[in-house]
């Protein structure tokens, strides 16, 4: 698959897995369509994009343009992270997409030779999180299929995975395993069943001739947001540096892995020819008092939670396979460290 200057569309961009994949692709040169529900601004930020604003003569020089894109940006307070990205004022271009409007997905995708489809609601508890995963995962596939894409990455969760009741216990999850969908309608864990629905369709869609489809399982995302509102998975870490938002917290074994070598994995996925299927990406299972000892050995001064719940099933995945194409991830307390730093910056912690 030829590398740099390729054009590849990442739904869900302003999010906080996709702002760093967006991030990662523009820092090597691949010109990126990025999906967003409310640009506020988008339809003057595509007008006058850079070689737009060069073709018709309004300005003459890229410090010029920058200036205009940043007064435009201003009122675009949800993807102002994104256009502060380096390389995003000449490489990066925003759509306006709703995973159910398959007209808008199609416009982001066609021109595009491969598209990281990442978007997907993430609360766990409603059942409205179905449609938008499943149909909306069919709209990117179809799209991708019809403007000719060459492969598709699909975000998926290890909440595709991890909910097995027949899997064997003393025996640690791999991509063969795939969460019940029964189970998960029974305990209502929909969020697991929309993943777990979703992922299987897309696996099952790339066997057509012509789109090449993978996927990525990462299980619970920490590390830096770049975008300004929390997200679901960094709302936990959170948690547990204010005590009062967290009474009593679950001891159970939790894997992790940094937004930061998620997004590293996907692009790896999308690069090496030699891959197929689905890839589990985590890095290292930790307790919830481990956790917060962790925490506090870094920064003391935080009212950490004092209870914690035993109780349920331990969960292992391992990340063989993915480290068999030479992915890696960091150290734990670097992800620790630099999430708690992010959100200070962003105001979270006052
Ligand atoms: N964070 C984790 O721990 C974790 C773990 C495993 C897998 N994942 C997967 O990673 C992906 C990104 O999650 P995240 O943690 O980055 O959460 P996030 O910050 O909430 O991002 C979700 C993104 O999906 C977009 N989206 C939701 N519904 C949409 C729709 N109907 N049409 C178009 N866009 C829609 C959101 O757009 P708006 O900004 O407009 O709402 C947002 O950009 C998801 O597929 C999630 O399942 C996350």
């Amino acid at each position: 698959m030829a590398l740099g200057k390729e054009r590849v569309c990442v739904t869900g961009a302003g999010g906080f897995v996709g702002s760093w994949v967006v991030k990662l692709l523009l820092s090597k040169d691949y010109f990126v369509h990025g999906t967003v529900r409310e640009p506020s601004y988008y339809l003057l930020y595509v007008l006058l994009s850079i070689s737009e604003i060069a073709k018709i003569g309004l300005c003459s020089n890229s410090i010029c343009a920058k200036i205009i894109l940043f007064i435009l940006t201003l009122g675009d307070e949800k993807n102002a992270h994104l256009y502060k990205l380096e390389k995003a004022s000449e490489n990066l271009k925003l759509f306006k997409a709703d995973l159910l409007d398959y007209n808008s997905v199609y416009s982001a995708i066609v021109g595009c030779s491969g598209v990281f489809h990442v978007a997907s609601p993430v609360p766990s508890t409603i059942v409205e999180v179905i449609e938008p995963a499943v149909k909306g995962t069919l709209n990117v596939l179809k799209a991708s299929v019809e403007a000719k894409v060459k492969r598709v990455v699909f975000v998926s969760s290890g909440a595709a995975v991890a909910f097995n009741p027949s899997w064997p216990k003393d025996r640690v999850m791999d991509e063969t395993c795939w969460s019940d969908k029964e189970y998960c309608r029974t305990t209502k864990n929909w969020y697991s069943f929309a993943k777990t629905e979703a992922e299987s369709e897309a696996l099952e869609y790339g066997k057509r001739p012509g789109l090449n489809v993978v996927s990525i399982c990462p299980t619970f995302i920490f590390g830096p947001i770049l975008q300004s509102t929390l997200n679901a998975s960094s709302m936990i870490l959170v948690k547990l540096l204010k005590e009062e938002g967290c009474e009593s917290v679950d001891n159970r074994l939790r894997m992790i892995v940094d937004v930061r070598d998620v997004a590293e994995a996907s692009v790896l996925l999308y690069e090496k020819p030699e891959v197929e299927g689905r890839y589990i990406c985590t890095a290292y299972g930790c307790r919830g008092q481990e956790l917060v000892d962790k925490l506090k050995s870094i920064y003391p001064n935080y009212i950490y939670p004092t209870n914690f719940t035993e109780g349920g099933e331990e969960i292992v995945l391992t990340s063989a396979k993915l480290q068999n194409l030479g992915w890696s991830y960091r150290p734990l307390e670097e992800t620790l460290f630099d999430s708690i730093e992010s959100y200070k910056k962003a105001g979270i912690l006052d």
